[in-house]
């Protein structure tokens, strides 16, 4: 069996690097060695297009010919060469490369390259005979700025087997990037700032020194873990806070890390255990220790969600605030359900309205839409009857389909199909609960043909 390879770091920067070779292969490979701040001496008879760039942007020198002996501890020889290694001393400065890459494209030269690195005891990289270098590049990717793998250097080698090693390089990048690798910054946080910012609510922050973290207000979809944004996603990856309610994909909490602060604030219908206000004041705090919080709210946040009054509370508090859009339950659970909000021949426009604060608000967001159009009704369960009743009343026919649909997206998905006139009765006795969405239109009849859609 053959030993495994030994994994290294190089700090090129400043090291005299030979490339023999002027192909794109070595363009990549001195790209690569330019950007580790290596001094890069090219010898190639040619050069392409790309490494002339290079050149002619001062970030590496050429020796305009073939490969000659000495060329790997020799510098500054000029064009001529000379074999007579006393004469090559004499014409160049003494200083070994500290790595050679052979490119050539000629496997006699690239041999005869590896073979006097060996003798000079240089590591060289064989770009035509990976099994016959004494050392190979990983593929390599740097995480993008922005991006949950910011800061990291992804390297994969595969025992010499380049497709394979890209393969995995870009696959651990994709999960990195995705979230569904919890990596993420440590940040050290200073003892005692939190008591100090509970009492400090009140007027934008004014210390300088003070280290502002960042709030994100992540849309969490309606349940499904796998129906949050990979944007969201990735932030969730990258928290060090996340502060999250009953509502959204709360599976994706068992996969973060243990050291992630997870601050459940439970909201329930009628049961607010953690109040908006303090809700506020929690993002601020954290924010500014200095870490990344990462709001986990259900579907979308700024469609009541509440979302934006948590930013402006951070704005207003000089806090660093983003938002990313969700999946809302209001357009995601009919779907579960086999009910699309519009459907051309029966319904071209929809209203979504909370019936949460009472019938006559559902009234007054329903008056100016189409007599068409769908009704769609977030906390609609608890006012179910008196939301339906003054719907008929103000002329909505008592026959008009109804659909319950409970828990959305989730292995528990419900629906219950009724009336206008029935809801309330229908509800009672299916002993419906919250979370629903209540869809009101003659939409809610394609449920017959189409079923659920939620998948598995
Ligand atoms: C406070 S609102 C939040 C809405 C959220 N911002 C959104 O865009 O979906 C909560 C209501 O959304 C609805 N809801 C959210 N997720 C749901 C789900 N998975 N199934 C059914 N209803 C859901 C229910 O009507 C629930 O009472």
């Amino acid at each position: 069996m053959s030993s495994p390879d030994y994994p290294l770091t190089l700090d090129l920067a400043g090291r005299r690097v030979v490339v023999v070779g002027g192909g794109p292969v070595a363009a990549r490979r001195t790209a690569g060695l330019v950007e580790a701040g290596a001094e890069v001496d090219l010898v190639a008879p040619f050069i392409c297009e790309d490494l002339a760039e290079l050149l002619s942007a001062g970030r590496v020198t050429w020796v305009e010919r073939e490969f000659l002996t000495g060329d790997l501890t020799l510098k500054d020889r000029g064009a001529s060469g000379a074999d007579d290694p006393a004469q090559s001393r004499a014409e160049g400065v003494f200083e070994p490369a500290w790595l050679v890459h052979t490119a050539t494209g000629d496997p006699l030269v690239d041999a005869q390259v590896a073979s006097e690195a060996e003798a000079a005891r240089i590591w060289c990289v064989r770009a035509d005979a990976a099994q016959d270098s004494s050392a190979w590049t990983p593929a390599v990717a740097r995480g993008a700025a922005g991006t949950a793998s910011e800061g990291l250097t992804v390297a994969v080698s595969a025992g010499g087997d380049p497709r394979r090693a890209t393969a995995v390089r870009d696959a651990v990048l994709a999960a990195l990037d995705g979230g569904t690798l919890p990596v993420r910054r440590v940040r050290r946080v200073r003892r005692g700032a939190l008591e100090r910012d509970a009492s400090d609510q009140g007027a934008p922050d004014q210390d300088a020194t003070r280290p502002v973290g960042h709030v994100a207000l992540v849309g969490g979809g309606p349940g499904a873990d796998d129906l949050i944004t990979v944007r969201g996603r990735a932030l969730l990856a990258a928290a060090d806070v996340i502060v999250t309610d009953r509502l959204g994909p709360r599976g994706l909490l068992s996969t973060v890390g243990a050291d992630v602060e997870v601050i459940d604030v439970g909201k329930t219908p009628g049961n607010h255990p953690v109040s908006q206000t303090r809700i506020n004041e929690l993002l601020v705090q954290h924010a500014r220790l200095g870490k990344r919080v990462v709001r986990l709210k259900g579907g979308d946040p700024f469609v009541l969600g509440r979302g934006g009054e948590e930013a402006l509370h951070c704005v207003e508090h000089g806090v660093p605030v983003e938002v990313v859009p969700g999946v809302t339950s209001a357009v995601s659970v009919p779907a579960a359900a086999g009910i699309p909000v519009t459907h051309r021949g029966i319904a071209a426009s929809f209203v979504v309205a909370s019936a949460h604060e009472g019938a006559e608000h559902v009234l007054a967001a329903a008056a100016d839409a189409a007599p068409d159009a769908t009704l769609v009704l977030l906390m609609g369960i608890t006012r179910l009857a008196e939301t339906a009743a003054a719907l008929v009343a103000a002329g909505r026919p008592a026959d008009t389909p109804v659909a319950l649909v409970e828990r959305g997206w989730t292995p528990e998905q419900r629906t219950t199909t009724t009336t206008l006139a029935h809801a309330a009765r229908d509800a009672v006795a299916a002993g419906v609960r919250a979370p629903a969405v209540v869809v009101v239109g003659q939409v809610v009849s394609l449920r017959e043909r189409l079923g659920d859609l939620s998948g598995e």
